[in-house]
């Protein structure tokens, strides 16, 4: 058995991130996105594992993942030529896959338990393929699907009036029978091949697709609340570790403090991580953030928020609260005269003030 991950698309959601990183690679709790997707295909025992990339952030994807050794895999780089939908992307993947059995997962989605249990009963089910299946409140923001009792009826890619609240998990398990399916249909109103319409032509055609209702969490991390939401889940079931050096500082809780951390007269309230080489100095981290690598974080308060690696927010009165901060971001009270919001910022920011 094969993986596939897709590791495409533009990220529109999450831009200025993402006008200049791909959203696969925004950590959670420190990690990229990508690397627990990763993970979750090691553990299922698959080795052969295609990354799905686009000729804009396919480099960086590469520089990130790399051959896959450091996560017991081979990593195959296939490039889409143009974001045409994830069936398009099965398809560009086809000389890869070959006849094999594959699981696909979209490289930016989160599924609490991983999928080892999946893997074997696909196996052994003979199906030719299983649907990952949970009910959420907006629907129409999702592939849906309409079930009879364990028969799948009918799978609509977001619905305007969705038959029920049962959204396409982003993890996928195909026999090749999925390739013929993929040829067979036509574009979507918004232009793309979509998976949830190939699947529909295997019921179409009599094979066998089988639900399975996911009984932990999901996350698709395509928006700002979302990664926040999946930093928080992954946070809460990280085993407490302190590898930096604390100064009169205090960790409560659920904390990680990687190798290099160093924290002056300083609070962290856990759930939280702070990243290597990170430096706090009279500063207060409450729950659910993570602070990456090398970020600075003086006379200043942090919470509910993701932090990527370099950033300094320094003098600050009000708390930073669920924040995304980009790579080098810089947040600083300077005290020059005339008092004013001064800002440098990208294509696509946002700030909020009080
Ligand atoms: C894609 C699929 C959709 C699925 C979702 C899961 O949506 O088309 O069926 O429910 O992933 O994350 P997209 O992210 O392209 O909007």
């Amino acid at each position: 058995m094969k993986g596939l991950i897709l590791s495409g698309g533009k990220g529109t959601r999450l831009r200025p991130i993402t006008h200049t990183s791909a959203k696969q690679l925004i950590p959670v709790a420190n990690k990229p996105v990508l690397f627990y997707g990763i993970e979750a295909l090691a553990t299922a025992g698959i080795e052969d594992v295609g990354i799905i990339i686009a000729p804009e952030t396919g480099e960086e994807i590469r520089a990130a993942a790399g051959d896959g050794s450091r996560f017991g895999v081979h990593i195959t780089y296939i490039v889409q030529d143009v974001p045409a939908g994830l069936a398009h992307a099965v398809l560009t993947a086809e000389p890869f896959l070959g006849d094999d059995p594959f699981v696909m997962y979209l490289g930016d989605n989160l599924l609490q338990g991983g999928i080892v249990d999946l893997v074997e009963r696909f196996k052994t089910s003979q199906c030719d393929a299983l649907i990952l299946l949970t009910p959420v409140p907006d629907p129409e923001n999702y592939g849906v699907a309409e079930l009879d009792g364990d028969r799948v009826v009918r799978l609509v890619e977001k619905p305007r009036s969705p038959v029920s609240d049962l959204a396409l998990v982003g993890v996928y398990m195909f026999t090749a029978s999925v390739h013929d399916a993929a040829r067979a249909i036509t574009p979507s109103a918004r232009g793309e091949l979509e998976i949830t319409d190939a699947i529909q032509n295997l019921v179409d055609s009599g094979l066998r697709v089988e639900p399975h209702i996911v009984s932990g969490w999901w996350k698709d991390t395509g928006q700002l609340a979302d990664m926040l939401e999946a930093n928080r889940l992954i946070l809460d079931v990280m085993e407490a570790r302190c590898d930096g050096v604390l100064e009169d500082s205090q960790l409560d809780g659920r904390v990680v403090v990687a190798a290099g951390a160093r924290l002056e007269r300083s609070t962290v309230r856990g759930p939280a991580i702070i990243g290597a080489g990170a430096r706090l100095i009279d500063a207060y981290v409450g729950p659910y953030t993570a602070i990456g690598d090398r970020c600075l974080i003086e006379s200043a308060e942090v919470e509910n928020s993701i932090l990527l690696t370099g950033c300094e927010v320094r003098r600050l009165d009000g708390r930073v609260e669920s924040s995304l901060l980009g790579r080098n971001v810089r947040i600083v009270r300077d005290g020059r005269q005339p008092r004013a919001y001064r800002f440098m910022l990208g294509d696509s920011s946002e700030v909020r003030v009080p």
